[in-house]
């Protein structure tokens, strides 16, 4: 058995796979495959009805809130949000925890200014500023719920009266929040929702429109809203993907299931890790990611060990990201338990 830790794309869960597979050979006994059906058809709309309305049920979304499936991964967010929210003369909050943040606020000043509110990047990114204060006069607040990089993640949504954005491409739907709390959520979805190739966006409608500035179509989150995920031609298979995850998810008992299980994978890994000299966790305890654990092995002969270890006992993805170097394992929602056990008395045994 392969056990995957990839970051991303990474694991889903077997019986998506398999349902998967069958769609592109057979969907739904229409005889014909998934990828060769015309998006503006009742099979493929109601799919993608069905896609939305469950991500609004598992979020416990409000009727003010929207959910769009689109292109272009989460990359394309760090600057189609200050595109529909952010005037040339007002200012955007951002909190600065690492790489991907780091991208989003380089984006953002194509658009306005962005007032960095806190940063991290002084200790590597190793843990989330608590001391800091949210102007109120700034036209919203961003930030990434969990760091894929560096291993961080903040369980609390910050105090602000003013719109919240949330960049949860690493942690959506991994542990219960208010989401209703944010005015926009956006998440690529090759990690806890589905297959690469689309991003799921939650924006609350009344924020949208306000931008004085010519908006493209395609950046124009109205007009998505308006053609319900069929602007253009949709990733059709990618957002099949997600419904089948989706699905999965709901069967489990939903968010508050899954948050249980991912509790007990993380604290059995940290434990292990911080019972075993030789492994060094990088991040402050209280800031710890439960989806992505950064390590260091800095004795060369127990690195080799554990190395080899991994690939003899088919451990896949648990080498860092390279800008951190070291060792991360990922923990999404799709990874077993089981995984998490063979990893721990594989380190036990070293
Ligand atoms: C937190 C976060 N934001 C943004 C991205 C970029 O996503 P994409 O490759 O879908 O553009 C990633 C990718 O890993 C991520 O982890």
């Amino acid at each position: 058995m392969v056990h995957n830790f990839n970051a991303g794309p990474s694991i889903l869960p077997r019986e998506v796979y398999e349902e998967a597979a069958q769609a592109i050979l057979n969907y739904k006994e229409t005889g014909l495959s998934i990828l060769e059906i015309g998006h503006r058809t009742t099979l493929i709309e109601s799919m993608v009805d069905e896609t939305v309305n469950l991500v609004k049920d598992l979020m416990k979304l409000d009727a003010d809130h929207e959910v769009v499936f689109l292109h272009g991964g989460a990359t394309t967010q760090f600057f189609q949000v200050p595109m529909n929210l952010l005037n040339e003369n007002q200012t955007a909050a951002y909190l600065d925890c690492g790489v991907w943040g780091t991208k989003a606020i380089k984006e953002a000043r194509l658009f306005g200014n962005v007032d960095v509110v806190a940063s991290s990047k002084d200790e590597n990114y190793t843990y989330i500023p608590k001391d800091y204060k949210i102007p109120g006069d700034a036209a919203y607040f961003h930030y990434t719920t969990n760091n894929t990089i560096e291993g961080t993640e903040m369980f609390s949504i910050p105090e602000t009266n003013i719109p919240l954005v949330a960049d949860m491409s690493s942690d959506i739907l991994s542990h219960e929040m208010d989401f209703n709390r944010f005015a926009l959520i956006y998440a690529g979805a090759q990690k806890n929702i589905g297959a690469t190739g689309v991003n799921m966006v939650v924006v609350r409608k009344d924020i949208l429109g306000k931008v004085n500035r010519k908006l493209p179509g395609m950046m124009d989150y109205r007009q998505h809203i308006e053609n319900r995920s069929m602007l253009n031609t949709p990733p059709v298979f990618a957002i099949y993907v997600c419904l089948l995850t989706l699905r999965w998810l709901k069967k489990l008992g939903g968010v508050s299931a899954i948050e249980k299980i991912n509790i007990e994978k993380a604290h059995l890994l940290y434990k292990t890790l911080d019972a075993r000299e030789g492994f060094e966790p990088t991040v402050a305890v209280e800031d710890r990611s439960r989806m992505n654990v950064v390590f260091l092995i800095k004795d060369p002969a127990l690195e080799k060990k554990f190395q080899d270890a991994c690939r003899e006992q088919k451990m896949i993805g648990v080498k860092g990201h390279r800008s951190v170097g070291g060792y991360r394992v990922s923990l999404y929602n799709a990874l077993p338990l089981d995984s998490v056990k063979a990893l721990t008395s594989l380190i036990n045994q070293l």
